[in-house]
């Protein structure tokens, strides 16, 4: 394990004594990170035209059908709730999304053009990224390559070539890991940069899989259930993160079961049960909808509320 005393591995990079510095200063270093976060994203629509789109998706394992003809939009700028009981299909509408299932009918979008039968890889250069429900990081690997790994998703050159210590492409190496402490820093967990992943608190694994996803310079972010295991601090912490996240220009596609958080923090919300979209509206119309609140019932009133 890593000295967390131990300055960041990093020399004349991003990542500075944060802790010393006057408000002003931390001002200008906040912006600083935030401009190497997202360096050149390119997006084809507007604030607030549609980025994503699912229409009449349906996917089908055998016999069940766990999307029913599931049509939404994300519109760019948003953070857009997805919402509905266990085994409702969130999680297959972001496997359909990115390539990991093929809808059996119907069509995903992005800024207007299908994604058809595009490769996970090629779907991930085109600008979705994605965090697992269950944890899914390279544990031997430390903090800071498994973002860098995840930068490399999107790359033409390799940077992997960084770790390996081979020769060429040392400039947009350097980049590239000067990049990657500073995800660690947006997401908070640059003090653990050199540690293992495996190491790492499951608050910090969590935080880790959201910088790796960003790390691809997506267009749309899409989380499985960041907060599963979080207690109400950690939850609040989380929400001001994916706040930070849209304000830093990204599009958010949150899969959250903690409603008060749902509420919290998404623009608008879609609500699944049984793989077909029951309600799709404002979080306050969401919570008055009476076929959410029947999909819901079982869960006590303190959570649907
Ligand atoms: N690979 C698969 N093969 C067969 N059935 C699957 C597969 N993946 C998901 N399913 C089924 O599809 C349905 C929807 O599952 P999904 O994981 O999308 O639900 P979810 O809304 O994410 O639920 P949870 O809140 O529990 O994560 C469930 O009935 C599930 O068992
Ligand atoms: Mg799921």
């Amino acid at each position: 394990m890593t000295n967390p005393n131990e300055p960041a591995p990093t020399e004349g990079g991003i990542v500075a004594e944060v802790a010393h510095m006057t408000a002003e200063q931390r001002a200008e270093h906040d912006a600083e990170v935030a401009e190497a976060v997202a360096p050149d994203r390119e997006i084809d629509v507007e604030v607030g035209e549609t980025l994503l789109e699912l229409r009449d998706v349906t996917l089908r394992f055998g016999g069940l059908t766990a999307l029913d003809s599931v049509s939404f939009g994300i519109r760019r700028g948003e953070i857009l709730g997805l919402i509905g009981p266990n085994g409702a299909g969130k999680t297959t509408c972001f496997n359909a999304m990115t390539g990991v299932y093929r809808p059996t009918s119907g069509q995903v979008l992005l800024e207007g053009k299908p994604l058809g039968k595009s490769s996970r890889h090629r779907i991930t250069q085109l600008g979705i990224a994605r965090t697992f429900q269950n944890i899914r990081l390279f544990g031997e690997m430390t903090a800071l390559e498994n973002v860098v790994v995840g930068a490399d998703a999107r790359a033409k050159t390799s940077v992997v070539g960084a770790l390996l210590r081979l020769p060429r492409h040392h400039h947009e190496e350097q980049q590239a890991v000067d990049r990657a402490m500073a995800l660690l820093e947006f997401v908070g967990i640059a003090d653990r940069a050199a540690d293992k992943a495996k190491n790492l608190p499951y608050g910090y694994q969590r935080r880790l899989e959201i910088a790796r996803a960003l790390a691809t310079e997506p267009k749309l972010l899409c989380l499985d259930e960041p907060a599963a295991g979080f207690n109400p601090a950690e939850k609040e912490e989380l929400m001001q993160l994916i706040r930070k996240i849209r304000a830093d220009g990204y599009t958010v596609l949150l899969i959250e079961h903690d409603m008060k958080l749902v509420m919290g923090v998404t623009d608008r919300i879609v609500v699944l049960e049984f793989g077909k979209k029951i309600a799709d509206g404002l979080p306050a119309e969401i919570r008055e909808n009476p076929a959410v609140i029947a999909a819901y019932l079982g869960v006590p009133d303190d959570d649907v509320a």
